[in-house]
């Protein structure tokens, strides 16, 4: 169950966040519309929702989810991988410490995380190595999650941004995977919903108090998901694929 969410509107700048997608610039007032449609969605999942203000120096400061992480027992703040990110921290900092006032914990130089690369499954966290997180930066974040009695593990990725990018753990045992992940040893004792190479985007879904929220135009993915049970709120987020973004990047869960 979560109970809090954090999000952030897009900035004018989002046009020049950054991109290995190539599919074009985004529309800044379509990415307006797209975000308020997000927000919508999670209005109906019963969560408190705090809304933060956009922030121009930040182009990829929407993308909420990498600046911390946020636990049960702490959060940490992390240091983003992307140097023109590593600030956006600062202004995320005193509204986590409103939730956590006596549980903040810091990644520290040379590690870099990005919480994009963490997915909570229960109480265990798995940790993606990326162009983002590094070994150090993982292995802060396990060290700091055993202090509160959490567990967590490195898992490898190479053809994606983020972890979460290509997997979604749904609750109830069922953990959304495409490419890379579907045959991965580390999530073999989940029920593997796989997602197929044409609709990999898909595999970043969020799971929001037994709602799925997953992008639009995913048909396959959403039959999938509602052969699960789930009940499913499709949001579209073209705007900010153009800049390698996904649903779950877009807010803190918590
Ligand atoms: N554009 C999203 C990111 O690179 O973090």
């Amino acid at each position: 169950m979560f109970n809090h969410i954090i999000c952030r509107t897009p900035c004018k700048a989002l046009v020049n966040g950054i991109t290995s997608a190539n599919i074009g610039k985004p529309d800044y007032q379509k990415a307006l519309e797209q975000h308020n449609a997000y927000i919508r969605a999670l209005q109906t999942c019963n969560v408190d929702i705090t809304i933060l203000p956009p922030k121009e120096d930040f182009p990829d400061s929407v993308f909420v989810e990498d600046t911390a992480l946020c636990t049960q027992f702490c959060a940490i703040i992390t240091r983003p991988g992307a140097e023109s990110r590593r600030q956006e921290i600062q202004y995320i900092e005193k509204t986590i410490q409103r939730f956590y006032p006596d549980n903040m914990e810091y990644i520290s130089a040379p590690g870099t995380v990005d919480a994009g690369d963490i997915m909570m499954v229960g109480s265990h966290y798995y940790i993606g190595l990326s162009a983002r997180t590094n070994q150090y930066g993982a292995e802060q974040v396990i060290a700091l999650l055993k202090k509160y009695g959490l567990t967590a593990s490195i898992v490898s990725l190479e053809k994606v941004l983020h972890l979460k990018t290509g997997l979604s753990y749904l609750e109830n045992n069922n953990l959304l995977a495409a490419g890379e992940f579907i045959h991965k040893p580390e999530f073999s004792h989940l029920n593997i919903i796989e997602i197929a190479d044409n609709e990999a985007y898909a595999a970043n879904c969020i799971w929001v108090n037994d709602r799925v929220i997953m992008p639009t135009g995913y048909p396959n993915t959403k039959e999938k998901i509602a052969t699960l049970g789930y009940e499913i709120i499709e949001v579209d987020t073209s705007e900010f694929r153009k800049i390698d973004g996904g649903l779950s990047c877009m807010s803190l869960r918590f």
